[in-house]
């Protein structure tokens, strides 16, 4: 016995709520059985790159960091808005009918069940977030330009009233960051005296300098990869008397949860948090708080930490869902409930539901006949906002009306 439509609908509405709770809590609170959250929204990075360079062939037409083919975008190259599993699934929706017209002209068309999908977009997720290397030469113009070559030399070019920097960025990235976030304290005073302001950091300043400062070390820097986990404890015991997460935390400064388009490199975080360490710093002296120092790869957890939260299920509404399905040309073809018409089944069986990767899943299966019948009818692809994701999932997950007589 199906319970009746509107109590579904609002069995569904709860369900979501409570997905949504729990997922914050989860992360929020239990930060104890450790990759639990990470295991249940976020994929295995690790296979995903097995998929994408292996079985699933995508990178017969993508590279990622140039390694791959040519044909289609290089996918490190992308830069995920938030959150990234919806922002993630809209651009392979959005790209699809280039793409199948490119599968279609020879390389098998590659299935991805619900699981493969988590792993694959963990996997570009990660490598979206990967650091850049930068270009020596503009760190070269940088390392002038911010007014560090007055004190500072590098392979004894520059100033000599300060410590020569050639050797700092061979601990990789994250030791350089560290090294320069540990310093400003001490450093702001003199720095902004002798430069009549504080030097700030925008784009690919710091991926340069860092390339600058490291050119011809024979030690190769390791990349270092945060863990969210690490990056948690460190941000609850620095940052969070100043810095809410979800509303839970200090109000001095900016809420940096989900929804705050933060960098997800070590590096450009680190050129932020630079850039704001003058205010940081007075407030710290304000109110008695000490300022935060960080050691070892702790830059990078918290990077790692605050990118974590932005990879969130995005949320979404039934009755928002319902108007983005029939103003994006969804219901076109499979009518205004997703009931199904002559041209396009119903979506989804009674009693299943749909999360961001099953829907990507079934999206992608299903692809190829949706271009084929949006080309015989000489309709538009529907294109989709990145927040159109969270709505049509809740949308898809409400019952049909014609399930009421079942
Ligand atoms: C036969 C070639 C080919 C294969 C194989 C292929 N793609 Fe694509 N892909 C493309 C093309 C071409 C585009 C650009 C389409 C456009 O701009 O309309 C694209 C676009 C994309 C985009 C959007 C990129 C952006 O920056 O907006 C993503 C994400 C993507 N593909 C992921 C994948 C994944 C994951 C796989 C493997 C499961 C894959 N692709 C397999 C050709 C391919
Ligand atoms: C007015 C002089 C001055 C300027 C300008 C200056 N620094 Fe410094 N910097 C210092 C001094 C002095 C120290 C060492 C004192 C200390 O450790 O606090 C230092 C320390 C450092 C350290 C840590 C070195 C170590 O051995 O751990 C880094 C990294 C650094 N500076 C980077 C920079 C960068 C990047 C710039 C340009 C944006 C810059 N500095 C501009 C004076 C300066
Ligand atoms: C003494 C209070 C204080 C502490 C401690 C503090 N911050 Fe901040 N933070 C601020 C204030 C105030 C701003 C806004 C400054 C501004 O706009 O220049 C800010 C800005 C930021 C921003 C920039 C936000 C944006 O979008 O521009 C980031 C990122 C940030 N803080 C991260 C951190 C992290 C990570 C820590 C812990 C290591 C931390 N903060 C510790 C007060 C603090
Ligand atoms: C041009 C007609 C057309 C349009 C427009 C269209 N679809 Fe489809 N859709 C189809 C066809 C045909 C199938 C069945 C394909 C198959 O059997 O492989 C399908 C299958 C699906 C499936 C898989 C069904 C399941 O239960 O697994 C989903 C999910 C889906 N579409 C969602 C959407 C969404 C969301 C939109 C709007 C953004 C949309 N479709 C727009 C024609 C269309």
């Amino acid at each position: 016995m199906m319970p009746s439509g509107r109590k579904q609908l609002l069995l569904w509405i709860a369900a979501a709520l409570a997905a949504t709770a729990a997922l914050t809590i989860i992360l929020i609170r239990e930060h104890q059985p450790a990759a639990r959250h990470v295991l249940f929204v976020v994929g295995d990075a690790k296979r995903g790159r097995e998929l994408f360079f292996g079985d699933k062939q995508c990178s017969i037409c993508h590279s990622i960091e140039g390694q791959g083919g040519r044909i289609a975008p290089d996918l490190s190259e992308t830069h995920p808005g938030s959150p990234a599993m919806g922002w993630l699934a809209t651009v392979l929706w959005n790209h699809a009918p280039g793409m199948y017209r490119r599968i279609r002209s020879g390389v098998s068309y590659p299935h991805l069940d619900t699981e493969e999908t988590a792993d694959i977009l963990a996997f570009l997720y990660e490598s979206a977030s990967a650091e850049h290397s930068g270009d020596p030469t503009a760190g070269r113009n940088v390392f002038e330009q911010k007014g560090c070559v007055r004190c500072h030399s590098v392979r004894s070019w520059g100033g000599k009233s300060a410590p020569d920097l050639s050797d700092i960025a061979a601990g990789g990235s994250s030791e350089w960051t560290r090294a320069m976030w540990n310093h400003a304290g001490s450093m702001m005073a003199p720095i902004s005296a002798a430069l009549g302001q504080w030097p700030e950091f925008y784009a690919n300043d710091m991926d340069n300098l860092i390339a600058y400062v490291s050119e011809g070390n024979t030690k190769t820097p390791q990349a270092t990869r945060g863990d969210p986990q690490q990056g948690w404890q460190v941000f609850q015991t620095r940052c969070i008397q100043c810095h809410s997460v979800r509303g839970s935390g200090g109000k001095l400064g900016p809420e940096l949860g989900p929804e705050r388009d933060l960098p997800v490199t070590t590096a450009q975080f680190a050129s932020v948090l630079w850039n704001h360490a003058p205010t940081m710093l007075r407030l710290s002296q304000e109110k008695g708080i000490t300022a935060p120092t960080l050691n070892g790869s702790e830059m990078a957890d918290l990077a790692a930490f605050l990118g974590s939260l932005r990879f969130f299920e995005p949320v979404g509404s039934p009755f928002i869902g319902e108007r983005v399905f029939s103003e994006r040309g969804c219901a076109r073809c499979h009518g205004p409930s997703a009931e199904g018409t002559k041209l396009a089944p119903p979506i989804g069986a009674p009693g299943d539901a749909f999360t961001t990767v099953s829907l990507t899943s079934a999206l992608w299966k299903h692809g190829p006949k949706m271009v084929d019948r949006t080309e015989q009818l000489n309709i538009p692809w529907p294109v989709l906002e990145p927040t159109d994701i969270g709505n049509l999932v809740s949308f898809l997950n409400a019952p049909h009306p014609s399930s009421k007589e079942r």
